[in-house]
This record gives C-alpha cells, structure tokens and sequence, in this order.
C-alpha cells in the first residue's frame, strides 16, 4: 500500500480527526493522523510504514479485525466504542531502555484521563483498571539492532464506552469499560487528545535527559500493586512475592522468599478474594 493512500488531506480529514485537534497542545504528537474505519491491528500496519513517517504520526481505527493485546493475545477492538491507537516514536536510546515507554504511556493514560475526571488504577507495568478491572493496555513494540532503536510503536487500547455484551464470557469478571464503571458514555476525541498531551509532555522530558521522574511519581502513587501479593508469571514459572516499590528506572521492586529483586518484564496478577486476578 502507498503511503499517501493511508493519510488522510486536510480537505477530506473527517470531523472525528478534527475534533481530536481541537483538544491538542501538542508540538508534534498526534499532529498526522492516519483514521482507519476498520483495519486489522494500528500496530501491524503502524509497524509496515513506520521508518517512513514521523515521530508523533498516530494511528487510530474505528475498529480492529484482528487487535493485538500482550503474550499474543487477542484484543477485543468493537466499532466506534474504544479507543484503538498506535504512536509511532524514533527515540534515540539504546533498545534496553525501550519499556521505559510504555512506563511514559502509562503515565500518559493515567493523567490524560486524570485531567478530565476519570480516576484509574496502574498495574505494572501496561494495565489501565477501574473497580480492579481491565480498561486499558499497551502494547509497546520496536524495530532496530542491538544497539540502536529505528522506532518504536505503541498500542494503547482504552475500553471507553462497551457495554457488557461486547465482552466474550470468558472477560466479563476481568474487563471493563469506562461508560459501564462510570455509567455515561464518554468523549474519545477528548480523551484521546488529553492522552497526547500528557504523553508528549513526559515522553519530551525523557528525551532530553531521560528523566523519569514524574512518569514514576504516576506510576507509584497510583499502583494497584504496592503492597500487595503478587503473582509472577515468567513463561512457565511462576513466584510469589509482595510488591514493594516501582525503582527510579520503571522496574518492580519485589520481596521474595529468598529477598528482594527489582523485575523488568513479565506478567504480574494479584491477589484478590478470589484468589488471583
Ligand atoms: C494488552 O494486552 O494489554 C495490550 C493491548 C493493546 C491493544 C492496542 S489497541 C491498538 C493497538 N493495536 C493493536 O493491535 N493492539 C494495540
């Protein structure tokens, strides 16, 4: 496919995409949109053309035939309900460094709904939660070698106004949405636009000297994990332990049996009443 076939002109750009640009206080984020009425995943195609596009280009999709969530797992993308975006971002840092991202991104989601009174929980290291259910995620991934990123692409996606029956039985006790928790249906232009604002403001001062801090400041104070038993699960095994603290570098500081250890990736689920969710 072209490139210029996938943007959208200024005269053509539909009221959706201009209503986002209302909301934006950005320099460059969020300032190329590329609108999809229905697309496979804003991820895969963000990752085809992405060398050829500039920092801050978002994809966003009215719908997702086949969305991508973590650990290959399906997402859920219903029509007109969600907000399905991709990001595209060249940083210059080393690919180690890339999960700090997503750390920015959750911040980002966090504040951006923060800003317009919806208040959530963060689940390290990619989960958005209301009432200890699923709204969001992020699904970070990259291209480069070993020593250099080419770029980087995020995947948000944020359950804003499903109902209950879009959710399959098997994620009705797990998922959520914000118009079922907050019981209003709720803006995505505007939320969507407030996200971009706060993502660019953290995701700027982490390229000017890495600076994390008010990322992790988010990210601790609103952890649904601090102080709470865990479960780790990496690949097959899996450890039990007590989050403690999120590090200065976006990591999960946790007390094990066999003591402390600060955890970079993986799958975490806590304990609930019912046992783990
Ligand atoms: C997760 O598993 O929690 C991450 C979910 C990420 C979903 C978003 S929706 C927009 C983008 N396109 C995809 O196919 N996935 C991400």
């Amino acid at each position: 496919m072209k490139n210029e076939k996938l943007n959208i002109s200024d005269s053509d750009k539909n009221d959706f995409c201009k209503e986002i640009e209302g909301y934006l206080e950005t320099i460059f984020m969020g300032r190329d949109i590329r609108y999809f009425d229905s697309i496979e995943s804003t991820n895969k195609l963000a990752k085809e053309i992405a060398s050829s596009l500039d920092e801050g280009t978002i994809f966003l999709a009215e719908e997702q035939t086949l969305g991508k969530g973590r650990m290959g797992r399906e997402w859920i993308s219903p029509r007109g309900k969600g907000i399905w975006m991709t990001i595209v971002l060249k940083p210059q840092i080393e690919p180690s460094k890339v999960s700090r991202i997503t750390q920015i991104g959750a911040a980002a989601v966090y504040s951006g709904l923060e800003k317009i009174g919806i208040r959530t929980k963060i689940k390290w290291p990619n989960d958005i939660l209301i009432n200890k259910k699923k709204v969001g995620g992020l699904l970070t991934e990259m291209s480069g070698d070993l020593n250099r990123v080419e770029y980087v692409i995020m995947g948000i996606g944020l359950n804003v106004n499903l109902d209950r029956e879009d959710f399959p039985d098997i994620l009705k006790d797990k998922a959520t949405s914000i118009k079922i928790e907050k019981g209003k249906k709720i803006n995505r232009q505007k939320v969507i636009g407030s996200i971009l604002n706060e993502f660019e403001n953290y995701y700027m001062n982490f390229k000017e000297d890495e600076d994390l801090e008010g990322v992790i400041d988010i990210l601790r104070s609103n952890s649904i994990l601090i102080g709470n038993e865990i479960k780790l699960i990496d690949g097959s095994k899996e450890e039990k332990g007590i989050a403690l603290d999120i590090n200065p570098d976006g990591s999960l500081l946790v007390e094990f049996k066999e003591g402390r250890k600060s955890i970079y990736s993986g799958e975490v689920s806590i304990r609930g009443i019912d046992g783990y969710i």
